[in-house]
């Protein structure tokens, strides 16, 4: 596929996909979001990819749904075209490791875009925000649910009610990112970090981040359960056999994803 609104790449098992919309800052527009989960859907059924980095530019990771394309929208036209969910859901069903590399800003949709992630590394000069109650609108893409699970009710509803940014630093005290990175190394540790998942066991890395995504969605006991009937899948694996015996021989494990 011809990508318009993106640069998407591999680097060994690693799928790497760059916003490209630099002078609307990455602003999301439909094709954009289109256009991504067309390369999610194709990494997820490529066997070779363990794992892939969503990123933008050093200013920003995307600062926003595209206001210009939502502009002349009415009800009708959210509501049947289906606005969000057709092509946004896409990101929270893709079944291998994603980890957002945010930069610059990160507002919005963007910001939303990064929390459907399963991991947010900020080059120091990120910043977070929901701004949209600044354009008469509410965050529509995950941002009031998501976002309080992230960093609690009390910053949740600073950020959403005041439009209010968050930069790096106060974004990684508070649980929305894992990492803060100087800019400049932002994108080699995302890759390396990508790389070390990759290198192993995919249906177990796939086990693990379905289990995690499980603790936001049912109750304990439950999630307990899953991840027991996981585990216990896991002794299935050729895979398990392998990283023991690796273990227990002193070698590097060789991983078959079988
Ligand atoms: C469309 C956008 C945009 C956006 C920036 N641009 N954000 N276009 N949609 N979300 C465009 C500007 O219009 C401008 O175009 C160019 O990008 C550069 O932006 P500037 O404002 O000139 O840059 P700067 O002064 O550095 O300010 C950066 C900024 C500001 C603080 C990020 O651009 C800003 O506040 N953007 C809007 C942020 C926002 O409200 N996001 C939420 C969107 S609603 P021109 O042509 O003038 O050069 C949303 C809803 C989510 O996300 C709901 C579900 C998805």
């Amino acid at each position: 596929m011809n990508f318009t609104c993106l640069i998407v790449e591999t680097r060994d098992k690693v799928g790497l996909i760059t916003l490209n919309r630099p002078k609307q800052l990455n602003a999301l527009s439909d094709v954009l979001m289109d256009e991504l989960a067309e390369a999610l859907t194709a990494f997820d059924r490529d066997a070779g990819i363990g794992a892939v980095v969503l990123t933008g530019s050093d200013k920003a990771f995307a600062a926003g749904a595209d206001i210009a394309g939502m502009k002349d929208l009415g009800w009708m036209d959210a509501y049947q075209g289906n606005l969000i969910s057709r092509n946004w859901d896409r990101v929270r069903e893709f079944r291998k490791p994603l980890i957002a590399a945010v930069a610059g800003f990160a507002l919005g949709g963007g910001c939303e875009l990064a929390m459907m992630c399963d991991m947010i590394f900020a080059a120091d000069n990120a910043q977070f925000g929901q701004p949209e109650v600044k354009l008469g609108i509410l965050p529509g893409a995950g941002g009031t649910q998501r976002l309080p699970r992230a960093v609690g009710k009390a910053k949740a509803m600073d950020m959403c009610l005041t439009a209010r940014m968050m930069d790096a630093q106060e974004a990684e005290r508070a649980g929305l990112v894992s990492r803060v990175i100087p800019r400049e190394r932002l994108l080699d540790e995302a890759l390396s970090a990508a790389r070390t998942m990759a290198g192993f066991s995919l249906p177990v890395v796939m086990m693990i981040k379905e289990s995690i995504q499980r603790a936001f969605e049912v109750p304990l006991a439950e999630g307990l359960l899953f991840e027991r009937r996981s585990f216990h899948a896991a002794f299935g694996l050729a895979d398990k056999q392998e990283g023991m015996a690796a273990f227990l021989e002193k070698r590097p494990p060789n991983f078959r994803n079988a």
